[in-house]
């Protein structure tokens, strides 16, 4: 196997042989000497390989290098003379392993996100897109250092479900029945017991109750799957399939989670920051001006905290005039909860005790009666990124809630049952991948920050 550039780069005196591919950013061939940026998506640098017009097959392999070819280069790694580079190669031998045919539609020019997005089986050689999934790597992989750290079991949660969790009905449907030719009940209507699972199956919206399942069973679990929503939003922040990040939590109220989920998202930058220095520099330069004065203020300010009816409050006296006017009772839409983060707070912001009758049968029904322990973390630029709750433990409680949503007692006995049988208050979240990784990085639109982007009407690859 040949060496990453990125660890080539990281070494710290120069060497005699190394041994790279990847593809050409750019080349350039002046009289005797060429020069090459190469890249192999290690990391944001290329590297630079210089050669010489003497080298072996100089005329086929070096000569007709341009953006986008595949190369293999053995060489010798020396100090650079050039501005903003430690080391350079100066090749001993170069192999054009790919050329390129002339409509290679990544030139060394800036493509726009919407133009990327077309080409999207090439667009993760671009720098922004190569900077977004090794962030997003590595995201993913101080997530799981996070709750392995703190004793958290990792649950793997199913994807298909004949369960409901947020009983929203946006679930996209799985079956083998024929849709031509269904088998039907004695009224007319599909009979789902036909089907595959024996019932109405679904990709599953969130592991949260079956994590639950964990929680009453080894205390701390979290779940990290792709989650599913038939929503037809076509937003910045909405996709039809999305990875969850949820923490379950036995012997837990809300005010235990809400800081569990600061101290997640304060670790969470910190390993960032450190781990992925340069393609943050590369987003505070290119993407958001700013970004890493933010982030720096996050991990040392603890978040804001109002609860829903404050947060109405602070709306309300905001002299603000609202696409969706403010009132207590509605769910609080993308410019309220900007609002609330960038204006009221500068930084994120987390709101608990909404009203019950905007959230799901399952959160902890407040004295009051008409608020739950509910709770969203949002933070400026997006709106929301998480969204938990206690949960509602009490038999009798979530009886009454599965009847006010309508839901089955029957449906729900395994859930049910989680209460008859050694409840505990326990509480979790949800954190929406795709929004925290525009969060880490500063990008616009949530189709930027996933490789194979599914929204409505398309989910090419
Ligand atoms: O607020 P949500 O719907 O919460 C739940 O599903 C809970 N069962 C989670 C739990 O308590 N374990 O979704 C959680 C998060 C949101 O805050 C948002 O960040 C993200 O998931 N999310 C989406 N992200 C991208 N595209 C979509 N269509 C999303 N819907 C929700
Ligand atoms: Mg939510």
């Amino acid at each position: 196997m040949k060496e990453s550039i990125k660890n080539v780069l990281g070494q710290s005196s120069e060497r005699t042989q190394v041994r790279l591919a990847g593809w050409v950013r750019s080349a350039r061939h002046s009289k005797g000497l060429s020069f090459i940026d190469l890249t192999d998506g290690s990391c944001l640098s290329g590297i630079q390989v210089v050669a010489e017009s003497s080298l072996p097959e100089y005329a086929e392999h070096v000569a007709p290098l341009r953006t986008g070819c595949s190369i293999s280069v053995d060489g010798e790694l020396v100090a650079s003379p050039g501005k903003g580079q430690r080391f350079e190669v100066k090749a001993s031998r170069i192999i054009l392993i790919g050329d390129v045919t002339d409509d290679y539609p990544l030139q060394k020019k800036r493509h726009s996100f919407e133009f990327l997005r077309t080409v999207g089986h090439l667009r993760p050689r671009t720098n922004t897109l190569g900077a977004v999934l090794r962030v997003r790597s590595a995201a993913s992989s101080a997530i799981h250092a996070f709750f392995e750290e703190r004793g958290f079991i990792y649950l793997h949660t199913p994807i298909i479900t004949l369960t409901d969790a947020e009983g929203a009905g946006e679930m996209f449907r799985v079956t083998t029945l024929d849709p031509l030719t269904p088998p039907t009940t004695e009224n007319g209507v599909v009979d789902f017991g036909k089907d595959f699972f024996g019932g109405c199956a679904h990709l599953t919206v969130s592991g949260q109750l079956e994590a639950e399942v964990g929680a009453l069973s080894m205390s701390r679990v979290y779940t990290f799957g792709p989650t599913f929503r038939a929503e037809n939003s076509n937003t910045t922040r909405h996709l039809a399939e999305f990875w969850m990040v949820e923490p379950e939590v036995a012997f837990c109220e809300l005010d235990d989670l809400r800081l569990l989920a600061q101290e997640f998202i304060q670790i969470i930058v910190t390993s960032i920051l450190d781990r992925c220095a340069e393609d943050l520099a590369f987003f505070d330069q290119r993407i958001e001006p700013g970004l890493l004065e933010r982030h720096r203020k996050l991990i040392e300010t603890p978040f804001a905290h109002l609860t829903y009816s404050d947060a109405i409050t602070v709306l309300e006296k905001s002299g603000k005039s609202f696409e969706h006017p403010i009132r207590w009772g509605i769910d609080l839409q993308t410019e309220h909860e900007r609002y609330l983060c960038e204006q009221h707070v500068g930084g994120p912001l987390v709101v608990t005790d909404y009203p019950a009758d905007r959230k799901a049968f399952y959160m902890y029904r407040n004295d009051d009666d008409r608020t739950v322990r509910a709770m969203d973390v949002l933070v400026p630029g997006i709106g929301e990124i998480i969204g938990g709750s206690q949960r509602e433990h009490r038999l009798e409680g979530l009886r009454t809630q599965l009847a006010r949503h309508r839901l089955s007692e029957q449906e729900y006995s395994w859930y049910l049952d989680l209460r008859r049988f050694g409840s505990a208050p326990h509480s979790g979240f949800g954190l929406g991948f795709e929004r925290f990784v525009r969060f880490l990085t500063g990008m616009e639109n949530i189709r930027d920050v996933t490789p194979f982007p599914r929204v409505p009407g398309s989910a090419g690859f």
